[in-house]
């Protein structure tokens, strides 16, 4: 990519860093800037249109443009821009958006607590793990499990919990406080001759190791999405959330389900934990809450884990925790509004009813020779391309560069392609996008 003095691309690089991105490739090459959305589309400043294959980050769930979030956003902004809710002021957007969630909770949860990212969702879980083993007068039961390739988010707790290297390379993360067990990934990770019940069997056995080892009562938490997400989408073999739930409740630990990319029917059903069969005692929640018009983000939590804490503030005094933008009542707004058109076009049940086609068509790609394995749940997937060499994390690269060649914007995640569209694709759009990979792959030559 050349880069035109005084273009966009040229005051972007001159002036703004970016998340994920090699600074030094971004001076030389410039970004790629994307102008507008409509549907499942985006065009960039070029006007060349793409279908957006990943839903932004894994979080457009009703797709661009969509007009009902832009005048509810504006309604709202014209008659309470702001405000916040310290001090027991509330507002009506967050008041009937609380509500809302624990309407839909899975599994009954008391509280709904306002954040504005997924990091800050699962930084502040941290917090009140902390929190209430505090005031249950148990200081030493801190420590919280989370998985190798789980992703969590990148504030120091957060970014702690996540299991990738980069998160953790050079920020002197992870915490003391995090540990990391093993991933559900039965083809990467199981041993020879090891079933997938063999598998999940060990894992359960190697998490109780680990509890054991650390001590059972130091333990406050085990965080896992129900379906990993920026690890590589790794769906885990049948009956892996029984065995880590089994061990967990005989601990007394607590769950905690983070669902930024799997809530609100990214699998097939409103939320993760229904198609995993989790029962949470915590559930993070982000991107399709609001499908990203806005920053923001909730956890909601059970009375178990709510009386404890609530105890402790009336102890101190107050809750010392608190965000400007909790609970923002755009944000909070477009959120209600936006849960109101995933009822409303039944997204949830267009996930489940085009998940056999986009699955099925994922299958076909993975016969590819350059194909090693697809992986997928709902409207969710990855292709894992075969490492070329030694050169790992060059094979997917490859293949998303040639799909946006030929308009689609889809992620790689190392050798895996990732698939994550908004949940308003229809068939022929589902068809449409892997007719692109079709011709890309073919294309490849390593
Ligand atoms: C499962 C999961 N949790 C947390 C996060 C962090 O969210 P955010 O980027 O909004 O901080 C992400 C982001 O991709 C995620 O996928």
């Amino acid at each position: 990519m050349t880069v035109q003095p005084n273009s966009i691309e040229a005051r972007d690089a001159a002036y703004h860093m970016h998340s994920y991105t090699n600074a030094r490739t971004l001076e030389a090459e410039g970004p790629l800037i994307i102008e507008e959305g409509d549907g499942i589309y985006v065009t960039d400043n070029s006007g060349k249109r793409y279908i957006e294959g990943m839903s932004g980050l894994w979080s457009v769930a009703v797709g661009f443009g969509e007009d009902r979030l832009a005048k509810v956003a504006n309604d709202q902004m014209r008659k309470l821009p702001y405000y916040h809710t310290f001090a027991q002021r509330s507002h009506t957007p967050s008041a009937e958006l609380a509500e809302k969630l624990i309407q839909m909770a899975p599994v009954p949860m008391s509280k709904v607590y306002f954040t504005n990212s997924g990091s800050e969702a699962n930084d502040t879980m941290v917090k009140l793990l902390w929190y209430r083993s505090n005031a249950l007068g148990k200081p030493e039961k801190k420590k919280i499990i989370s998985r190798i390739k789980g992703y969590h988010g990148i504030t120091v707790a957060s970014g702690s919990l996540t299991g990738l290297p980069y998160n953790h390379m050079s920020f002197d993360l992870p915490i003391p406080q995090v540990m990391h067990a093993g991933c559900p990934h039965y083809s990467a990770f199981a041993r020879d001759g090891e079933t997938e019940a063999d598998f999940v069997a060990r894992l359960a056995r190697e998490l109780d190791d680990l509890i054991q080892t650390e001590g059972p009562d130091t333990i406050a938490g085990f965080i896992g999405e129900p379906v990993m997400g920026a690890g590589g989408v790794i769906v885990p073999p049948e009956g892996y959330w029984k065995a880590i739930q089994d061990v967990l409740k005989k601990y007394d630990i607590l769950l905690i389900a983070d669902e930024v990319i799997c809530g609100f029917g990214r699998t097939g059903q409103m939320f993760g934990s229904q198609t995993m069969g989790i029962e949470p005692d915590i559930m993070v929640m982000s991107k399709q809450l609001s499908s990203s018009y806005i920053p923001f983000s909730a956890l909601m939590m059970n009375d178990r884990t709510y009386q404890p804490i609530a105890d402790e503030t009336a102890r101190i005094g107050t809750f010392g925790h608190g965000f400007t933008g909790s609970g923002h009542p755009v944000g909070a707004a477009v959120s209600l509004e936006n849960l109101k058109i995933i009822e409303e076009r039944d997204l949830v049940g267009n996930a489940a009813r085009l998940s056999p086609l986009f699955l099925e068509r994922l299958n076909r790609l993975a016969e590819h020779d350059l194909a090693k394995e697809m992986r997928g749940i709902g409207l969710i997937g990855a292709l894992e391309l075969h490492p070329q060499g030694d050169a790992v994390g060059v094979a997917g690269p490859a293949l998303v560069n040639a799909c946006m060649e030929r308009g689609l914007i889809l992620r790689p995640l190392g050798d895996s392609v990732a698939f994550c569209p908004p949940l308003i694709i229809t068939e022929d759009q589902v068809n449409q996008m892997f007719d692109i990979v079709d011709d890309a792959i073919g294309t490849l030559s390593f």
